[in-house]
């Protein structure tokens, strides 16, 4: 008699099929056959959370050259690792990252955990990537559910419930979907199917290797889903950056509090950002006392919670002026080796253009 095969398991093999033909290369994913390596697939897990795979490519390649083993990245400085994270968003990942490679490469020996649930306990490590690193580095049966996957499941599911609150029936059925034969690979091509074929707009469902058993393919209704709750209108925040430069070409920056947004990353000194700030006494906040100039336009940046608006204000200072507490004076030639946020970055655009 033929062995019966569950809907879940036919459905695993077409997605795994069409993944041994199509996909993608990734700098931290193995080649088919090779055995992946822990320390890269943390590493990339940590950088891609909440940032595209086209950003983190080039910063995972950059990381990987400066320090290629989990040891070598124990022995670093924090400061080196918030230096060259700058740019990639949520400084606390950096601050994390630097605590998690300390444990696994001092006490840890250099072992990553290969549970889900020893995975759970490093710095930095959510229910998503310590489910994501077992998974793909140690082959472990784990529910991966990234943003990518959410919306192949909705779709193959027509799941009606709006995300947020759509996430623990969604990770119910990727559980009910992973197989125990190559969970790692699975869960990769989950998410490759998501970025290549299970596109939000437009998804090539001609060509997808679950569009035979897909509820909203059927309907013709996969653009539909994922349903999404109504979004909150993320209010708008305004604050002042003082851009103090000395004749001989140095400026003066400073160190943000090891605690809060963009906690330890460099500032141009700058005030609070509330919704309610006056900008007509905007220089109050400023680190010196000196002749300050509104410059033109202002810099508008993007926070998860927040819209940020913030004027700039130049002054000149001396060659001798001595940098306030926390501040200190930076060469101009060396800002881009500096922590400093993205946003800060546009504030410093913003400055030099005048
Ligand atoms: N997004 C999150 N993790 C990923 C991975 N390992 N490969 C591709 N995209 C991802």
């Amino acid at each position: 008699m033929l062995k019966s095969v569950v809907p879940e398991v036919k459905h695993a093999q077409a997605l795994l099929a069409w993944y041994d033909r199509h996909r993608r290369r990734l700098p931290w994913r193995a080649l088919a056959g090779q055995v992946p390596d822990p320390y890269r697939v943390w590493l990339s897990e940590i950088m891609l959370q909440q940032t595209t795979v086209k950003t983190v490519g080039p910063y995972f390649e950059a990381f990987l050259a400066r320090w290629p083993t989990v040891e070598a990245m124990a022995r670093s400085d924090e400061e080196d690792i918030l230096k060259a994270w700058a740019g990639l968003g949520y400084y606390s990942r950096a601050r994390n990252l630097h605590a998690c490679a300390r444990l696994v490469g001092g006490k840890l020996g250099g072992r990553f955990p290969d549970t889900v649930e020893g995975l759970r306990q490093l710095p930095g490590v959510g229910a998503y990537t310590a489910a994501a690193v077992a998974a793909i580095a140690f082959n472990r049966r784990a529910a991966v559910v990234d943003g990518n996957v959410e919306r192949v499941v909705t779709r193959l599911e027509a799941l009606e419930t709006p995300l947020p609150q759509a996430k623990p029936a969604i990770a119910a059925i990727v559980d009910g979907l992973t197989p125990s034969d190559r969970p790692g690979d699975f869960a990769q091509a989950m998410m490759d199917l998501g970025a290549m074929i299970c596109t939000p707009k437009r998804p090539a469902c001609g060509v997808c290797p679950y569009a035979p058993f897909c509820s909203a393919r059927r309907e013709g209704t996969q653009e539909n889903f994922p349903r999404k709750a109504p979004k909150a209108k993320r209010p708008l925040r305004k604050g002042a950056a003082f851009w103090i430069t000395r004749p001989d070409g140095w400026v003066l920056v400073r160190k943000r509090p090891d605690k809060g947004l963009l906690g330890g990353m460099t500032e141009i000194p700058s005030s609070v950002w509330t919704e309610d700030f006056d900008l007509s006494a905007a220089v109050a906040h400023a680190p010196l006392k000196a002749k300050w100039r509104k410059l033109p336009g202002e810099v508008s940046h993007g926070f998860t919670h927040f819209e940020l608006a913030v004027s700039v204000y130049a002054a000149d200072a001396l060659v001798t002026t001595k940098a306030p507490a926390d501040c200190r004076w930076v060469r101009l030639a060396d800002l881009d080796g500096e922590a400093l946020p993205t946003v800060m970055r546009k504030i410093v655009a913003l400055a030099r253009r005048h």
